[in-house]
């Protein structure tokens, strides 16, 4: 059984995602352990609770320094004991001791088909008015575990969504949600936690055989 921690900052519409695949049996083998938020009034917080799932809020805001925020928070990803922890909007930066402990059990979800309209900047709303904005006809999301760069690790899962006439950035980032992020975010830990995902030379490979 997979322990997955989903870590939040928003709305949690993915983790919502992740909930209902689980509780539908969409995923197998996994149970989400708890949610962490660095913001008390994210609404992700609420779909926990409603779920019966251990929650709690944990922010930079809260201490003198980054760095003892940062070793706060790993205290408490730790004390979950998580098998994969699983970013769905989380808008902190993951310390770089989190990501050497958890190496490639770390995965995120971004609304674009990286490399485009990712990195330092591209987020929420800002990604899809980048899109608008350069007129490309297709965008999407990407599913990719986590290194220490942003949005640079080995991409795991990926799913196309077509730009409409007319469409402003809410309603693309609405579709791009509809139809990839709640697809492919539980589809991803239904992977990993049937043993069909390695990561080889900097590559996430799909072992579907499995
Ligand atoms: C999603 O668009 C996701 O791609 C991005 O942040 C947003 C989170 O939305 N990383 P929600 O909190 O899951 O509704």
């Amino acid at each position: 059984m997979l322990n997955v921690v989903v870590l939040v900052s928003g709305g949690g519409t993915n983790l919502q995602a992740v909930i209902d695949a689980v509780e539908s049996g969409r995923v197998t083998n996994a149970r989400i352990r708890g949610v962490i938020s660095n913001n008390k009034g994210a609404y992700a917080l609420e779909r926990a609770q409603k779920h019966g799932i251990d929650s709690l809020c944990i922010s930079p805001k809260e201490f003198g320094t980054r760095d003892e925020f940062n070793r706060r928070f790993l205290e408490a990803i730790d004390a979950m004991k998580p098998d994969l922890i699983v970013l769905a909007g989380f808008l902190v930066v993951i310390p770089p001791a989190m990501i050497e402990k958890y190496r490639n059990r770390i995965i995120n979800i971004h609304p674009s088909l990286i490399p485009s309209f990712c990195g330092t900047g591209y987020y929420g709303l800002k990604v899809h008015e980048a899109a608008l904005a350069r007129g490309v006809k297709v965008v999407g999301a990407t599913v990719h575990f986590v290194d220490e760069g942003t949005d640079t690790g080995p991409i795991l899962l990926q799913k196309a969504v077509e730009v409409q006439a007319g469409d402003t950035p809410q309603a693309l980032q609405r579709r791009v949600m509809e139809q990839a992020e709640w697809k492919i975010l539980p589809k991803a830990i239904d992977l990993i936690a049937n043993g069909k995902v390695a990561v080889e030379d900097g590559l996430a490979v799909i072992k579907e055989d499995k």
